[in-house]
């Protein structure tokens, strides 16, 4: 009934573009919003009057309404949403909240007042980033998997526009004070637009650059790119150099340079935009220090170009004393205070806050040390279990940080001069916790590991807290690689050669097999469950087996604790030698959901999906996985495996993808670098189709941009029909790359 009357007082209002009040429930909505400033997506939210936090709970497809005004720091409700929420925006008038629903492919509009969900409206596929305009009239809506963004009129409470093509995987958005632009991250890093070629780009620490999709709102049209250089100096040396074939010596005197990645969030301050984000190195040798970084990239909004401003927070970090020590890893959340240039930075892998300050041209510090001896002042502030967002409120007196994985919400006193300035004040429940020994707690331990950077505590000096054992002071997480358990899209130079993340939600299948079995820390059992053999080149048969990628990878101490060597595949089992390696395999089971593919067009699916067949594509990428490759015995590996170079053979495939003579494909071989030497020769473990839409770049060294560009290569293409091409034609090839793009947990298999 309100709506019927006000609806056409609102419509006469948008066609002479008249500005002041409207005739909404509060008429002054407008005034309140021009204060308010620019808004950005969070998964956590307050009200303009400082009064009712709003928080979603992922794993428990709720959004929770905490009182914190006057600090009374209590929850209030809990409301059902759809599946996994993901970030949560408020209008001006604090009437209406809405969430974003990943899974679901929903946002839901919840009457703010009443508590009650209103309506849940149907938007693209996997939708994350939401924020609402300062004038509160539109919603605007990143959706991830469509590579588009709905904008919806909080009035109607309907999709008025789809705006395609906003490039590859929209994540994070921010609006500016006035209105006038909306800015979309696109969360993984692309290929920079200069004239090397591909196997030049990908496993350069260079090779990438971040991007940011420019949206104007008057006409809901693409605007342009901002590009987010790469830093060639991150401040940490090498001892050599795989792409320029500088063989690693000993001596650390090779700069490294990385990229912006995992571009989560946005948040606009003044006249400019800073983005918190993890940044990939992934030339070789790949040494924790040199793999991934602390960005805080910036950019100018009023020339929409990079400002030159970005920082590497980790640097100078390594002057620290140990005992205080601890890097800033996976930055994925920063708020500013309203009247001063300070802000805070959520560090998601270490459970800390970072303070930052701004100097007047807007270039942001964390005062690290400068050099060995210097204390430095870093002010970071210990909260929950993995934060991911942050609130200030508006006299920035308080800091309400979203904890993911404790599920609970840190109220940090941050008003200037306080006794209590940073430090945590009290922690506000937000969500329930599963049932101590339960096998969701299992789960649970599993996703904390896997998102940290910490972990227990170890005996070795960089493992002693605020470190741990995951990590050489905390310097990376698996999530650094494989956000919520995908991929980063980049190309690593690894030991075993140019190593693109593997996604690692078809690693087991879904649903496991009836009469799947698990041991007493929950771990699935080989081959009960069923599991891929694991990497490109079939070198590991466990998730266990990660625990090396710990040690090796992240500089960890790790967490077998036994005193026993650690191997990949034999003589020993892994399965069973840590509880804590053990959870993060069960989560890797249950815990990593599969991406959903976007709608695409039946009749071209459906062909494609008869081209595919025809093809013999299935021998290969067939069965419930979509991929043949399974531990089929229980590890290790027995007497009759042929294991050669750490490879299973038998889970080999040589489909004419391996190139000795591309320029990347080249590895460390006993401290020597060689060309065309990497594991690969012998073929390839077949990886699995499903959610292939959401994967790029494809091919173990991401030398293929596209699906139709993997289609190419006429001998895999014809690997499955007896060498005889059946995709000789363009268009069919198409069609095939319709129905890849489709293949999805819902898709029919083929036996
Ligand atoms: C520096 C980036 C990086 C980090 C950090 C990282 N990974 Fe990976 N991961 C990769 C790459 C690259 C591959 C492919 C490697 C290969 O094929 O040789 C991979 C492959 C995997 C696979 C194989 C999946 C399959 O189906 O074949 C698993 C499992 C895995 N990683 C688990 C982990 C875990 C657990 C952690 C944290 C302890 C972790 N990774 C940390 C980059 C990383
Ligand atoms: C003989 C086994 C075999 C057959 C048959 C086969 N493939 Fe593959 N496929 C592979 C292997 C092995 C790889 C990995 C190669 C590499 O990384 O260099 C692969 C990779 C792929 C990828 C890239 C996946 C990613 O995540 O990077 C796609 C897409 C793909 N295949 C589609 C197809 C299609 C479509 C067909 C039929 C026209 C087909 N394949 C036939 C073995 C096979």
């Amino acid at each position: 009934m309100l709506f019927g009357m006000v609806l056409p007082a609102v419509a006469l209002v948008l066609v002479v573009g008249f500005s002041g009040s409207i005739g909404r429930a509060s008429p002054d909505i407008r005034l309140l919003a021009s204060s308010a400033g620019p808004t950005n997506s969070s998964p956590i939210a307050l009200t303009s009057d400082d009064k009712f936090i709003w928080v979603v709970n992922p794993d428990n497809n709720t959004v929770s309404v905490l009182e914190v005004g006057g600090d009374l720091n209590v929850k209030r409700k809990e409301i059902k949403v759809g599946k996994e929420p993901r970030c949560v925006a408020i209008t001006p008038d604090n009437k209406t909240v809405y969430v974003t629903n990943m899974e679901s492919g929903t946002v839901s509009v919840i009457n703010a007042v009443t508590r009650l969900k209103k309506k849940d409206i149907k938007v693209g596929a996997e939708p994350f980033g939401c924020a609402v305009t300062p004038d509160g009239l539109k919603l605007y809506v990143a959706n991830y998997s469509n590579d588009s963004v709905s904008v919806i009129d909080t009035f109607t409470n309907r999709v008025i526009k789809t705006i395609q093509n906003v490039g590859p995987k929209p994540r994070g958005i921010a609006i500016t004070a006035n209105g006038s632009q909306v800015y979309v991250t696109q969360f993984l890093a692309q290929l920079r637009n200069d004239a090397r070629p591909v196997s030049e780009k990908e496993g350069r620490d260079d090779g990438k650059e971040g991007r940011v999709t420019i949206i104007n709102t008057a006409t809901n049209v693409v605007a342009g790119t901002v590009v987010l250089n790469p830093l060639a100096n991150v401040g940490f040396k090498s001892d050599g150099s795989v792409l320029d074939r500088l063989n690693p010596d000993g001596v650390f005197d090779f700069d490294t340079g990385a990229f912006p990645n995992l571009l989560q969030s946005i948040v606009i301050k003044g006249n400019k935009a800073y983005l918190p984000n993890t940044a990939s190195s992934p030339n070789g040798p790949v040494r924790f220090n040199v793999n991934v970084q602390a960005f805080l990239s910036v950019f100018d909004t009023s020339s929409n170009l990079d400002s030159n401003q970005t920082i590497n927070m980790n640097s100078g970090i390594q002057f620290e004393a140990v005992g205080k020590r601890l890097f800033a890893t996976n930055p994925i959340a920063i708020a500013f205070k309203h009247n001063s240039d300070v802000g805070y930075v959520v560090s998601a892998a270490t459970n800390r806050i970072i303070k930052v300050e701004l100097d007047s041209n807007g270039k942001p510090t964390i005062n690290a040390p400068t050099s060995a001896g210097d204390p430095g002042n870093i002010i970071r502030v210990e909260v929950g279990k993995n934060p991911q967002g942050i609130v200030i409120n508006s006299t920035d007196t308080r800091a309400y940080v979203f904890n993911y994985i404790s599920r609970d919400v840190s109220v940090v006193d941050i008003e200037s001069g306080s006794p209590t300035e940073n430090t945590e004040i009290a922690r506000i429940d937000s969500s329930h916790l599963p049932p101590a020994n339960s096998f969701e707690a299992i789960l649970l331990r599993g996703n904390e590991l896997f998102n940290t950077s910490i972990g227990p505590a170890g005996t070795q000096d960089n493992a002693l807290p605020p470190a741990g054992r995951m990590s050489d002071f905390g310097w990376g997480s698996c999530y650094s690689c494989h956000p919520d358990g995908r991929t980063d899209g980049v190309t690593w130079m690894f030991a075993s050669g140019p190593r693109q993340t593997v996604d690692m939600s078809t690693t087991f299948s879904h649903p496991q097999p009836p009469g799947w079995q698990i041991n007493a820390n929950g771990a699935p059992l080989l081959p009960s469950s069923h599991q891929r053999v694991l990497n490109w080149s079939a070198i590991f048969d466990e998730i266990q087996d990660f625990e090396l990628n710990i040690r090796n990878v992240s500089g960890g101490q790790g967490l077998i604790t036994d005193g026993n060597p650690v191997v990949g595949l034999t003589p020993t089992a892994n399965t069973g030698r840590s509880a804590d390696l053990d959870a993060l395999a069960a989560y890797t089971v249950l815990g990593i959901r599969a991406p959903i593919a976007p709608k695409g067009k039946a009749t071209d699916i459906a062909k494609g999906r008869k081209l595919f067949e025809a093809a013999g594509c299935h021998t290969c990428h067939g069965g419930v996985n979509w991929t043949r490759s399974r531990v089929d015995y229980t590890p290790p590996p027995g007497a009759g495996e042929t294991i050669t170079g750490g490879q299973l053979v038998r889970f080999l495939f040589n489909v004419g993808t391996f190139d000795p003579n591309a320029f990347n494909e080249v590895r460390i071989v006993g401290g020597t670098i060689t060309q065309g030497n990497s594991l690969g020769a012998l073929g390839f473990n077949v990886p699995s189709l499903i959610g292939v839409f959401s994967g790029g770049p494809y091919l173990h060294d991401g030398s293929a941009q596209s699906l139709e560009q993997v289609l190419e290569n006429v001998t895999h293409r014809s690997a499955g029909s007896g060498g005889v091409d059946k995709l000789g034609l363009l268009v069919d090839r198409l069609k095939v790359a319709a129905f890849l793009r489709s293949i999805s947990l819902k898709t029919k298999i083929f036996p």
